[in-house]
């Protein structure tokens, strides 16, 4: 079987390894946008280039592959599964009106509210600051700005986060609304946030263990939003803060979202499901949905994935998903990154770093924003390494991470916090003070 991948980063390297872990003898190809050397180490085929659908259509067909894995969000935005589609070749990923479930913060909050899944923040869409300053006394100055489209995880400013007045905040939007974005403003929710990322062919769901992404640049939660610096989950697949019920009402939830997608669009939606959820006070919210594996969070639910990854593919991709055998370990990971001094607003480049003094006996490397030349691996600008360890009990896990991740050499820094007894109890504790 020949399976093209699209994208070059941790999330990818780990697909990859996945799909060639199959004990179906496959041939992978990747279409990349820099030389990820985890990949190309396990590729038949790699090339790089823009991601554009007609390039990358072109290279599957070239290599006359049987499906598409599409690891990132932006191909599925631009209709890269449909186009596909028009030249018989299918896909893991959904189809681009399917995919604005992530791509249309917008066109997400409104399926909520038109199918009744209460998982809404009071919200609404502005075009213009008519009724704005209304809006925001409303919601007593505890407010949320969305721009209206993909931002890499970095466009959402949060009150008394981001900025600290009404008038700030009132200056953010104006700014956002004179270059013609459209703008979701919304209730801010407290609570914690966790990952629930299901596979799905359009009738069925399979879900995957829990995790927990920390998306803040520096430990105790501080500094600017990154793509995620770290993430972790539980043996249990769980979360220690959620309840049961929590967690059934979250797997409820995303078969909730995928029927209504179904009903809305009259397509399946095949591929991944990612609730980005939010306990609260009231119960799970939605923070947001992605279309796709979450970055870093694929690291976690991938490195404890004991199946045939392939066949869950085919199973995404045939619609008989319920029948495919899929088993998780029940051990604890734990996700730490390693990203360039000064990221992620002024990071360091095109400068090398080294990771062979990491036991790869004791954790995993997932290459991400990096660049591999003859004279070494060079950083691109964003998060650079992934170091994933896994044990049954998670404290052990976040030690073997953090040993070795200190092993890197080069101008990178990571959050040593992430996957810590104190971070981990701080956020149960949250959470047990907002039940009272
Ligand atoms: P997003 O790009 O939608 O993932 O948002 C980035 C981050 O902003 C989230 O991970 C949350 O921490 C925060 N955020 C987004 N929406 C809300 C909300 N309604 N209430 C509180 N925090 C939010
Ligand atoms: N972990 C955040 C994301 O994948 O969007």
């Amino acid at each position: 079987m020949k399976i093209l991948l699209v994208g070059n980063g941790a999330r990818e390297h780990i697909i990859a390894q996945k799909l060639k872990d199959s004990p179906q003898s496959i041939e992978l190809f990747c279409f990349a946008s820099s030389n990820n050397p985890g990949i190309i180490n396990l590729a038949q085929g790699y090339k790089v280039g823009d991601f554009s659908n007609e390039n990358i259509i072109s290279y599957a067909k070239e290599n006359n592959v049987d499906f598409v894995f599409v690891g990132p969000e932006s191909p599925l935005e631009k209709g890269l599964v449909d186009d596909l589609e028009k030249v018989n070749i299918k896909s893991v990923g959904p189809y681009m009106e399917l995919a604005q479930l992530e791509t249309s913060k917008s066109f997400a909050r409104q399926l909520f509210k038109e199918y009744n899944i209460p998982v809404n923040p009071e919200f609404k869409i502005f075009e213009s600051m008519d009724g704005v300053e209304e809006w925001l006394l409303y919601l007593e100055e505890n407010f949320v700005i969305k721009p209206d489209g993909l931002t890499g995880g970095k466009g959402v400013q949060v009150s008394g986060d981001h900025f600290q007045t009404m008038n700030e905040g009132m200056a953010l939007i104006s700014k956002l609304i004179e270059n013609g974005t459209r703008v979701i403003i919304e209730e801010k929710l407290i609570g914690q946030e966790f990952s629930l990322m299901s596979f799905s062919d359009g009738e069925h769901l399979v879900h995957m263990p829990c995790a927990q992404d920390n998306k803040r640049a520096l430990a105790g939660d501080t500094g600017p939003n990154t793509g995620g610096m770290g993430s972790y989950s539980f043996s249990d697949g769980s979360m220690p803060f959620i309840s049961d019920k929590e967690l059934k009402d979250g797997q409820e939830i995303n078969l909730k979202v995928m029927k209504a997608l179904k009903e809305k669009t009259g397509k399946p939606y095949r591929g991944i499901l990612y609730g980005n959820f939010i306990a609260t006070k009231k119960g799970l919210k939605i923070i947001e949905y992605n279309a796709r594996l979450g970055d870093p969070e694929a690291m976690n639910v991938l490195s404890v994935f004991k199946s045939d990854f392939v066949e869950v593919c085919l199973g995404i991709i045939e619609g008989n998903l319920n029948e495919k055998k899929v088993e998780f370990e029940n051990k604890a990971t734990v996700c730490k990154y390693a990203v360039p001094q000064g990221y992620p607003e002024d990071p360091i480049k095109d400068e090398t770093i080294n990771v062979d003094s990491i036991d790869t006996s004791k954790v995993d490397i997932y290459y991400a924003a990096v660049d591999k030349r003859e004279d070494g691996i060079y950083l691109t600008g964003s998060r650079a390494v992934a170091i994933v360890a896994k044990h049954e009990d998670i404290y052990e896990a976040e030690r073997l991470a953090e040993e070795e991740i200190n092993n890197i050499i080069g101008p990178v820094i990571h959050r040593e916090d992430i996957g810590k007894k104190k971070l981990i109890e701080k956020r149960i504790e949250m959470m047990n003070k907002l039940k009272e």
